[in-house]
């Protein structure tokens, strides 16, 4: 398994339960590589001092998510050259038709209008590098990141169509519940970490009183009746996604919970229960983020692990291709 998270923002309730929370569930059952995507990062202007910072309390929130370091290779995306170098020859694969078409570029490119750089359209082609460096199955993303999975799997074709089996072609893995968390003020809109407008979202490392506040604005519907309908009710339905995701209980056993009792009291369940969620892991990083000595160490290891499995199949790549070896 492999998959990465850009650290353009604190990570959010979205990036926890549409990724990260899968990530560690499945950590016995699969080889893992998971990195922070600083590369990806700057496709949008970034403060350096924060990019740093982000990236560090990013590997420190995987850790305390439950990616222990020592089953699962933690690393950064810079860390490890060969994936500059595979999107470079990616890029000679993918077509700028159906770069065009890819979702995130057409809006973020509305929402940057005044820095619509080349990276940020040839940015799914450095993502297909970063899957296909390390030969996964799957690849574990919230639903917004399937089109770039598609994409991945379109070019890996073609490339082994080309060259032989080069790529192994892999499989989206996107949760059931959870895949897209909405905005607790614009249920229509993705919960996201980077966009300023966003009042409507939860980090990671929000206090319980933030978060509570949070819920209790939460944007609903004036029927007061607590049941899934994302079309009619898209505020009441994200809210009863996240407490699925969160408690494991399914939709009607939430409908019968909270039969006659109103939003308020559904909020404030909701809130409480994503506060007990977050706890520890607000605690952990916390912690871990005192120890850089140990996070330098996790990061060191992880980018040597890692890129020894690049290393391996960029060369393959590099001789296909028909460059001359070193
Ligand atoms: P990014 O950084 O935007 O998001 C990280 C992960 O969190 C998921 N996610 C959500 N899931 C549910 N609801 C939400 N509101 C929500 N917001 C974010 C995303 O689907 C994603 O899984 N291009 C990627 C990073 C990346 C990557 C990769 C991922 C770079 N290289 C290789 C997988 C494999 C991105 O921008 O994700």
């Amino acid at each position: 398994m492999l998959s990465g998270i850009k650290p353009s923002g604190e990570l959010t309730l979205g990036s926890y339960l549409g990724a990260i929370k899968n990530w560690a569930e499945r950590a016995d059952q699969y080889d893992c590589y998971y990195f922070m995507a600083d590369l990806h990062a700057i496709t949008v202007r970034q403060k350096p001092a924060d990019l740093r910072r982000r990236t560090l309390e990013q590997l420190a929130q995987y850790i305390a998510c439950g990616l222990d370091p020592e089953r699962n290779t933690l690393f950064i995306q810079s860390h490890v050259p060969q994936h500059a170098e595979l999107g470079w020859v990616v890029n000679c694969y993918s077509m700028f038709g159906e770069l065009s078409r890819m979702t995130q570029f057409k809006d973020k490119s509305a929402k940057n209008a005044d820095n619509i750089n080349g990276g940020l359209f040839t940015y799914p082609a450095l993502m297909a590098a970063d899957i296909l460096l390390y030969q996964p199955d799957y690849v574990p993303v919230g639903e917004d990141q399937k089109q770039h999975v598609e994409l991945t799997r379109a070019v890996a074709r073609r490339f082994n169509g080309v060259y032989g089996d080069v790529f192994k072609i892999p499989e989206t893995f996107v949760p059931k519940v959870g895949a897209r968390i909405m905005s607790l003020t614009n249920p229509t809109a993705k919960m996201s970490k980077s966009e300023d407008e966003d009042a409507g979202r939860i980090a990671l490392m929000d206090k319980p009183e933030d978060i509570m506040r949070i819920f209790k604005r939460a944007v609903t519907d004036s029927e007061n009746s607590v049941r899934f309908d994302r079309e009619n009710k898209p505020g009441i339905s994200n809210l009863m996604t996240i407490y699925s995701a969160v408690t494991g209980k399914s939709y009607d056993e939430i409908t019968a919970e909270f039969d006659g009792k109103g939003y308020g009291a559904f909020k404030l369940a909701v809130g409480e229960s994503v506060v007990e969620m977050l706890r520890p892991i607000r605690e952990e990083s916390t912690r871990l983020l005192t120890d850089k000595g140990y996070l330098e160490s996790v990061y060191r290891a992880g980018a040597e692990k890692a890129g020894y499995m690049a290393n391996k199949t960029l060369r393959k790549v590099y001789k296909k291709v028909g460059f001359v070896p070193r």
